[in-house]
C-alpha cells in the first residue's frame, strides 16, 4: 500500500512539507509507505482544454514539460493521496490546482475509487475556503474522502512555523491514521476495529 502525497508549495522544505511530512512519517509507523513529490518551482501550465489527452488516450497531458505527467505515472501506482497546498488569497495555489485539473481530466483512471484527502496551510486566514475547494474535484471522482479530528489545517508564516501548531500537527497524525485504517479495511489487511486517537491537544493562535 502507498500514498502519494503531494506538495503544491513552491517552497520545497516549508509549511505545507511540514504538515505532509508529519502525515507521511505516521503512515509509515501504520506500515503504509510513503513519498512526497513537490510541484517545485518551475512553471506549471493550466489546462487548455484541447482534449488531446481525449483523442490520443495516452492517459497523458499533452503538455510534457512540467511536472503533470511525471506526478501522473506516479499517480497510477499510488493506493491513496494526499494533496497539501499553502493558502494563497484564500485559496489553493494556483500550480497545485493547475495540475490537478489536467491529471484528472488525463487520466481520471489513476484517481477514481482510490482514497484521497487534502490539506490547507495558511499563515492566518482563507485555510477551510482553500480547503474546500482542493476537496470539490474529488468529490465528483468517485474517491473516498479520508477525514481528521478537525479540518485539515496547519498554520504557520515562515518556513519550519508549522511545527509549532501541535493541534495542526495531530490533526495531519489523525488523518493519516484514519487514512491507513481505511486502506486497510478496503484492502482486507487486518487492522483494528476503529483507527488509534491521541488525547486532544486543542490550541488556538495565542495559544
Ligand atoms: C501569494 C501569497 C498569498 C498568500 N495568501 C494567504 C492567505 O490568503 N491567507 C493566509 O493565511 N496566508 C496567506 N499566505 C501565507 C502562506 O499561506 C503561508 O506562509 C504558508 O505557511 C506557506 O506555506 P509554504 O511554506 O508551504 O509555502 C500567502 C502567501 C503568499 C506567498
Amino acid at each position: 500500500m502507498k500514498v502519494l502525497l503531494v506538495n503544491g508549495s513552491a517552497i520545497k522544505d516549508g509549511n505545507t512539507f511540514i504538515a505532509l511530512s508529519e502525515i507521511a512519517k505516521t503512515l509509515q509507523t501504520e506500515g503504509v509507505d510513503a513519498e512526497i513529490v513537490q510541484i517545485g518551482n518551475k512553471p506549471v501550465r493550466g489546462c487548455i482544454a484541447c482534449g488531446t489527452c481525449k483523442a490520443k488516450g495516452n492517459g497523458r497531458c499533452t503538455f510534457d514539460d512540467d511536472v503533470c505527467n511525471r506526478i501522473l505515472e506516479k499517480a497510477e501506482k499510488a493506493d491513496a493521496f494526499v494533496f497539501g497546498s499553502p493558502v494563497y488569497y484564500g485559496q489553493p495555489n494556483g500550480a497545485l490546482l493547475a495540475v490537478i485539473q489536467r491529471m484528472l481530466y488525463a487520466k481520471g483512471d489513476a484517481f477514481r475509487f482510490k482514497p484521497v484527502a487534502n490539506i490547507a496551510v495558511a499563515r492566518r486566514g482563507g485555510a477551510t475556503a482553500a480547503f474546500q475547494t482542493l476537496n470539490m474535484a474529488f468529490q465528483m471522482m468517485n474517491m473516498p474522502i479520508v477525514t481528521s479530528q478537525y479540518w485539515n489545517l496547519a498554520y504557520g508564516r515562515n518556513p519550519g512555523e508549522a511545527a509549532q501548531d501541535s493541534e495542526g500537527m495531530q490533526t495531519m497524525r489523525q488523518l493519516a491514521r484514519n487514512m491507513a485504517w481505511m486502506l486497510k479495511k478496503f484492502k482486507g489487511v487486518e487492522t483494528t476495529e476503529h483507527p488509534e486517537t491521541e488525547p486532544w491537544n486543542p490550541m488556538n493562535f495565542i495559544r
